[in-house]
């Protein structure tokens, strides 16, 4: 087999066959097929696209291409859920002791952020004690034992997709529909889940910005996931502001130990109702999604959630009475409140641009290297639809600097304030299961 052969059949809009993209993907990830060679071929992959079989083929040569995490000793049926990302993303967090407390096993592999704010790892060890290197062994007894155990990414999962989207990201082919959903779901299948609930983001403040290419994105990806025989669903969900009030990791553990009590969000508390039931209904745990609904509400209202995430805290060494005294997790030393300059309505708050300043207080990583403050962050006071005064806070900025005129006019340039009624957004666009 000859690299140049199958670059000339896709650029002519053919379909490659299993053993031709096994021969690129292994090829490619021993350096035996040079970096020239793949970009050429992304690019044809780009414009010809592939058919349903050559991506679950793909998914399958990255998933093989390393590491793959054997979950068999975990009872039950283990479902993963992952979002193609946001700001103030934090249903991780909740959902893992959420549907733990309904029995669902949940053994989390999670990474490190780079962004806005950190990645559901970096949220954790806010709290004092929490351990997130666990041995294999110890992972799979404590997801036996309390349902939920969740580790920082180690191994070598996926190198294929590594390299490859390292490639994809200098020779401007990251944004193609098969490269992407093969890429995400070789790293969901890698990591040993038997069925995924996927959270689609659509919006200003998504990587996917329009709703075509959203539903686009999640049908690919459910139809590779089943092709893969794991079963996966796709919930698209908004993301024209950010999810809840919180963004920064401290903050965002707080925002979750309020919704685990009931108290949190409205948006955050109906997405992770939206994602829990299906991800209930995926492990076997209930009769319809209706049913599985219904239990997740009495898992929060009795308290079994919020208890579950005091068992999980403590079992991974953590600190479990921030749970009921959440000052004692980091905080920061000043507070700054950016108020509303006019009366009315707000019509827009721009995703993205409150997660750079975000970032600029610290919260996030500008490269992988660099170090995040805990502590800092945003927490909205009001969201799209809500009515403000001139003079109401609009965010408040938790702060370890003392200066932040820059961060509040990000903050101000990110808000709109409309004269109209405006209708709050839409949450859950729909949910795609075949
Ligand atoms: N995220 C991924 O993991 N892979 C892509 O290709 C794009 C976004
Ligand atoms: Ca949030």
């Amino acid at each position: 087999m000859r690299m140049v052969d199958i670059i000339a059949k896709k650029r002519d809009g053919q379909a490659l066959t299993k053993e031709e993209i096994d021969f690129v993907i292994a090829g490619y990830t021993n350096d035996e097929v040079p970096d020239y060679q793949m970009s050429a071929l992304s690019m044809a992959l780009y414009f010809q696209g592939m058919t349903t079989e050559e991506r679950v083929n793909l998914t399958m040569a990255m998933v093989e291409s390393g590491d793959q995490i054997d979950l068999s000793d975990i009872e039950g049926i283990k479902v993963d859920k992952h979002s193609t990302g946001g700001v103030g993303d934090t249903t991780t967090l909740i959902l893992a002791p959420l549907v733990a407390a309904l029995d669902v096993p949940v053994a989390k592999m999670s990474g490190r952020g780079l962004g806005h704010t950190g990645g559901t790892i970096d949220k954790l060890e806010s709290i004092e004690g929490f351990q997130v290197e666990l041995d294999g062994e110890t992972f799979n007894e404590l997801v036996n034992k309390n349902k939920i155990a969740v580790v920082g990414q180690s191994g070598n999962l996926t190198p294929a997709d590594k390299k490859l989207y390292s490639l994809r990201d200098v020779t401007a082919t990251v944004n193609s529909i098969p490269l992407i959903a093969s890429s995400i779901m070789s790293k969901k299948i890698a990591s040993g889940a038997d069925a995924i609930v996927l959270d689609v983001k659509t919006g200003s403040g998504a990587f996917m910005k329009d709703m075509d290419d959203a539903k686009e994105l999640a049908e690919a990806m459910v139809r590779i996931g089943n092709g893969a025989g794991r079963n996966t669903i796709a919930v698209i969900s908004d993301m024209n502001q950010p999810l809840g009030f919180a963004i920064g990791n401290a903050l965002e553990v707080k925002e979750a130990i309020d919704t685990l009590r009931g108290n949190g969000p409205e948006d955050l508390h109906e997405l992770c109702l939206t994602l829990g039931s299906q991800m209930v209904y995926l492990a076997g745990k209930a009769d319809s999604i209706e049913d599985a609904r219904a239990k997740l509400e009495d898992a929060i209202s009795s308290g079994r959630a919020i208890e579950k995430f005091k068992t999980f805290i403590a079992s991974q060494g953590g600190d479990a009475s921030v749970v009921d005294e959440p000052n004692k997790l980091p905080t920061a030393a000043y507070k700054y409140e950016v108020k509303a300059k006019e009366t009315g309505y707000i019509s827009e708050i721009i995703a993205d641009e409150i997660g750079i300043a975000a970032s600029m207080l610290g919260a996030g990583r500008i490269t992988k290297e660099s170090e995040i403050d805990l502590a800092v962050g945003l927490v909205l006071q009001k969201k799209v639809g809500d009515k403000v005064q001139k003079g109401d806070t609009l965010v408040v900025i938790h702060s370890n600097q003392e200066a932040v005129d820059e961060v509040e006019v990000k903050i101000q340039e990110s808000y709109s304030i409309s004269t109209e009624i405006v209708e709050p957004k839409q949450l859950v666009y729909g949910v795609i299961d075949k």
